[in-house]
Order: C-alpha cells, then sequence, then structure tokens
C-alpha cells in the first residue's frame, strides 16, 4: 500500500482531496468527535465494511497539527482493511486517533466519551489497542461500547497479543524458508531478530525450538540480557547497523517501522526479510529494490496479523486454540503471496495488495454494509 504521505505544501493542507478526490482516499465515513469537558478530540475513520463491520484500534498520540491526526487516521484505517482482508477476518478496515499526548490528557473520563462515541457508530466500528492505548484502557472503553476488544482477561477479553503476532510472524518466516530454500523451516538457518520486546522475544522462542541460530540486537541491555539468560545458544551484538550487515539468512525487524531503508537493503546479506514491525519498507519502490537484489520480502502487514487475528477471536468469545489455527493460516496466506508474486513479476508487497483488494471487491458484492449481524433488520 502506498502511504498517504503530502508531497506539496499544497496537498498538505488538502485532507478532503485525499479523502474525496485521491486513490489512496474513498472512504465510507469519518467522524470526528469531540467532548470539551473531558479535552477529547477524535478522528474515527472506516475505510471500507465490505468485509464486515470495520476493525482497528485506537491510536493515541500528541499529533503536530489537526490535519496530520486525521491523515493519519485515513492511512491507518486504509492499512487495516487490506490486513483485515488478507487475515481472513470478517471485518473491514477502520481506525481512531485521538489527538492528544497521552501521558498529559488520557482520564478515565475521556476514555468513557470516547467509548460513547464509538457506541454511537452502533457496531460499524470495532476498536481496540494501539500506539498509547493499553489493554487497560480497552477495559474502561468497554464500560461505554460493547463493541471493544484487546480487553483483559479480567473483562472477558484475550489480553497481550503478542504470543500470537510472534507465532503468525513465525509461519510467515517458514513459507519464505519453503520458498527460498525448499523447506519449510528455519532449522540451520541464522536468523537475526531487532527488537526483543513483546513481540521479539516469543519469536526468538520459536525459532530457538525449530532448531535456527539466532542473533539479537536491542538498544534495552535488559532485553538482551533476558533472551540470552533464557536461550544461552542465542548470540547479541550491539546495534541494528552490525546486525544487518553480519552473515545471515534471515532478517527479522521487530522494532520499529521504517526499517528497510535504502541503506539497510543495500546492506543486508539476508535473503528473506519477515518481522512484526509495522510499515518495514520506508518508501514506495524498497519492494522493488528487494526483489532486485534476490531478497524474500514477506509482507510486513500480512505476517503480523496475530494479533489483529486475536482481538477478532475476542469479539466471538476467546478461544485460543481456535484463534492459534486461525493465525496458523498465515502460513498458506504468505506463500499465496510468493506465489502471485512470482506469477504476476511484481514483488510480493504488490501481490499482498492486489490479494487484499482481490477479496474486499469479491466481499462488495455482498451488500453487508458493516452492519453487524445482530442489528441488521
Ligand atoms: N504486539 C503486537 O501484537 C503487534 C502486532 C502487530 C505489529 N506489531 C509491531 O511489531 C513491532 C514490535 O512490537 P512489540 O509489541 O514487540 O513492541 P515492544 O515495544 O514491546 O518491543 C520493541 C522492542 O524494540 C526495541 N527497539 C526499539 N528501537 C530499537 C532499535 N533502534 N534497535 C533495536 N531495538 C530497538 C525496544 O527496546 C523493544 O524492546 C512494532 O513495530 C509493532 O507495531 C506488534
Amino acid at each position: 500500500m502506498t502511504d498517504v504521505r503530502p508531497t506539496s505544501p499544497a496537498e498538505s493542507e488538502s485532507v478532503l482531496h485525499t479523502l474525496f478526490g485521491s486513490e489512496l482516499g474513498g472512504h465510507e465515513q469519518v467522524v470526528l468527535c469531540q467532548d470539551r469537558e473531558t479535552g477529547l478530540k477524535a478522528v474515527i475513520a472506516l475505510h471500507s465494511t465490505a468485509l464486515g463491520p470495520a476493525l482497528g484500534g485506537t491510536r493515541f498520540h500528541a499529533y503536530a497539527s489537526e490535519e496530520e491526526a486525521v491523515r493519519d487516521a485515513l492511512n491507518l484505517a486504509r492499512g487495516m482493511s487490506y490486513k483485515n482482508a488478507l487475515a481472513g477476518l470478517e471485518h473491514g478496515g477502520g481506525k481512531a486517533v485521538i489527538i492528544g499526548d497521552p501521558d498529559a490528557i488520557k482520564t478515565e473520563q475521556l476514555l468513557l466519551a470516547y467509548g460513547r462515541f464509538v457506541a454511537s457508530l452502533g457496531g460499524r466500528y470495532v476498536t481496540a489497542c494501539d500506539v498509547g492505548t493499553y489493554v487497560r484502557d480497552m477495559d474502561v472503553v468497554a464500560r461505554e461500547c460493547r463493541w471493544t476488544t484487546g480487553r483483559s482477561p479480567e473483562n472477558g477479553g484475550a489480553g497481550d497479543s503478542s504470543v500470537l503476532t510472534a507465532f503468525g510472524v513465525f509461519q510467515g518466516m517458514r513459507a519464505a524458508a519453503r520458498v527460498q530454500w525448499g523447506e519449510p523451516t528455519l532449522r540451520g538457518r541464522r536468523v537475526g531478530v531487532a527488537g526483543i520486546g513483546k513481540v521479539g522475544r516469543y519469536l526468538v522462542q520459536h525459532l530457538v525450538e525449530d532448531g535456527a541460530e539466532v542473533v539479537v540486537t536491542d538498544v534495552k541491555q535488559a532485553a538482551v540480557e533476558a533472551i540470552t539468560e533464557k536461550f544461552p545458544q542465542v548470540t547479541a551484538v550491539s546495534d541494528v547497523d552490525v546486525l544487518v550487515r553480519a552473515p545471515l539468512d534471515v532478517y527479522a525487524p521487530c522494532a520499529l517501522g521504517g526499517a528497510l531503508d535504502d541503506e539497510t537493503v543495500a546492506a543486508l546479506t539476508a535473503t528473506v526479510v519477515c518481522g512484526a514491525a509495522n510499515n518495514q519498507l520506508a518508501h514506495p519502490g524498497v519492494e522493488k529494490d528487494l526483489a532486485d537484489r534476490g531478497i524474500l520480502y514477506a509482507p510486513d502487514y500480512v505476517v503480523n496479523a496475530g494479533g489483529v487475528i486475536q482481538v477478532a477471536e475476542e469479539l466471538k468469545g476467546f478461544d485460543f486454540d481456535r484463534a492459534k489455527a486461525k493465525a496458523a493460516k498465515i502460513y498458506d496466506t504468505t506463500l499465496a503471496i510468493f506465489e502471485r508474486a512470482a506469477a504476476d513479476g511484481i514483488p510480493p508487497a504488490a501481490a499482498a495488495d492486489r490479494l487484499a483488494e482481490q477479496r474486499m471487491a469479491e466481499a462488495r458484492g455482498t451488500g453487508s454494509a458493516g452492519v453487524p449481524r445482530q442489528v441488521r433488520q
């Protein structure tokens, strides 16, 4: 997917042009919410409900401007349509942003006010955690809004989603190994994991159990020590620059976005890239550079869908085994993307977009319009 990035000052002022007049827009509904008493300013963007109620998290962030917040909501909501479509969910894409520094303005009253706005959409949008919001926040939102997921187990939720996110990334990596080396295993491969936080450390465990040789790096020394203590066979390097230049078969970015910039792609020794981080491609065109260098890139939003699969499953009453079985399908989806990429002569990131668009186009024929079954007449 192309990011919604302004190319000129004039364009940057015209978020409405993006929405109504560009191929990056076309969102079904955008809701601006305000509650002056609590300081809530929020944007809820529903990109598509073709596959079902829009599902996506709530980002709480101190945006530089309201326009930037709306643009981010539009971009993130669009991304969720693609992610949910390829995760095989009966959900369209949506996302909300709350404008402001969460450390300064997040209160229970603000979250409750936000919950009332989400509830006012009658189930067309289902919310969850994102950057700046946590399981405990969703517990609060859920008091006003039944269309809330990502809650704590004590409140009927599934809790931390990183377990299934890591499992899904591992499945995507197995698919890439099969394409690159003929067998769906990382046994005997050298895998570099950048970022061993919530997702990265579970991924390391899968890799070790599969017989891979694992090298890690993290800016937090405590995280490195915890993992090398648990798995003494895992080695660590000082930083990401050293990691990507080390001899690797697989590079797994599991820290921040933008991990695959021109310099990194040129320096990579790995021939597979598959990790949890969102928005790994630093700019359009990187996916082609990777392909030109013979590096197989497993699209981020496909392999890191375990988390959204988990929150979608929570809505049905969470069953870990059922959710895990669904996340295991990330293996087949990733393989299908690599096959489509080879058949169409395009990079896997473009093939993923095509498959997602195909699924949404097919669903548009159903006319469900995102209205949840329980309120459909
Ligand atoms: N948690 C989920 O379920 C989930 C789902 C989908 C996508 N993701 C994405 O996966 C990535 C990791 O998520 P997480 O939940 O594990 O986050 P996290 O914050 O728990 O872990 C990130 C780790 O990366 C480290 N890090 C940050 N900058 C670094 C750098 N420059 N070099 C090396 N290490 C660095 C941090 O110290 C931290 O240990 C994020 O991009 C997130 O958006 C997470």
